[in-house]
């Protein structure tokens, strides 16, 4: 059974814009997907109908092999975290620990299970230090931080994250990638976000569809994907630089097995180098 699945689902905005067509998605346990497209694709629309902000239109959308009703909402709610786009729009309260105890304290926990929900949550993504400041005073990363904090200490299976490295500086990236992984590897979390800067993809995700015009266009392994550069260029997104260096290297005959991360390069060209010194000897 999938954590998530969606059969079919189409949705339509008051005023008949249609921007979700036909969408087939799953979601397997402990997958890490990337929702890819540019602005206007239809990303948030469809993450917000995986837990139930949105009801389709058409079509079903499956959590836990069950159809979302008004019934299970709270229980799918609980099951489905959704981190959106705009940090301010889910940060509330007059402190950090306040904010991200919202969560766990609407779920009705026991004041020492959201104690120690709400702990493990700031450390977990570096927040402890300032859990006593005004969320409203923060930076946009540590806005994003507090925001994954709130949403993680309800302990939800699946975390959606809407466009998570919008407006942060590049060492906000890298240590919200890191807490994305360290969420997947070490807690097992299932997790599904957006991004519309595929440099991010490979250090995250395993799988991803591409989206344009409330559409799937192409969906498969990073491989898969990172290598049709034309269909990427035509749904306006930036076909990613590594594979784009090494295959051109490739077409000069300098023999170099594919690499996507920043990590697999360095190790690929290390090893490449190491090779050929040993050949000239
Ligand atoms: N509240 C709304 N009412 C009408 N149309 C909307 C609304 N929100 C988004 N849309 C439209 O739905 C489409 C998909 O938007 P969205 O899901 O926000 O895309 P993305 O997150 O990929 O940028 C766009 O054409 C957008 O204009
Ligand atoms: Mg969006």
């Amino acid at each position: 059974m999938h954590l998530i699945e969606t059969r079919d689902l189409t949705f339509t905005y008051p005023g008949n814009v249609t921007a979700l067509h036909h969408i087939n998605f799953i979601a397997p346990r402990n997958a890490r997907i990337a929702v890819i497209g540019s602005n206007g694709a239809g990303k948030s629309t469809l993450f917000k109908c995986f837990n139930g902000i949105f009801m389709p239109t058409s079509g079903t959308v499956l959590v836990r092999g069950e159809p979302i009703t008004r019934e299970n909402i709270r229980e799918v709610r609980k099951f489905v975290g959704i981190v959106f786009q705009n940090a301010d729009d889910q940060i509330f309260s007059p402190t950090v620990e306040q904010d991200v105890a919202f969560g766990p304290t609407n779920l009705g926990l026991d004041p020492e299970t959201i104690h120690h929900r709400v702990h493990e949550a700031m450390r977990l993504v570096g927040i402890e230090d300032i859990s006593h400041r005004v969320p409203h005073h923060l930076s946009s990363g540590e806005k994003k931080r507090v925001a994954i904090a709130g949403i993680i200490a309800m302990e939800p299976e699946v975390l959606v994250l809407d466009e998570p490295t919008a407006g942060l500086d590049p060492q906000g990236v890298r240590d919200l990638m890191a807490i994305i992984n360290s969420l997947s590897k070490q807690y097992g979390m299932t997790i599904i976000f957006s991004t519309h800067d595929v440099s991010l993809v490979p250090e995250v995700a395993e799988y991803i569809y591409v989206m344009n015009r409330g559409r799937f266009v192409a969906q498969g392994t990073i491989s898969e994907i990172f290598l049709q550069s034309e269909m990427l260029q035509s749904v306006r997104l930036d076909v990613p630089v590594l594979p784009k260096l090494i295959r051109n290297l490739q077409k000069k005959n300098i023999p170099l097995p594919m690499a996507y991360t920043f990590e697999d390069a360095e190790r690929v060209f290390t090893e490449t180098y190491q090779e050929s010194i040993r050949h000239d000897r």
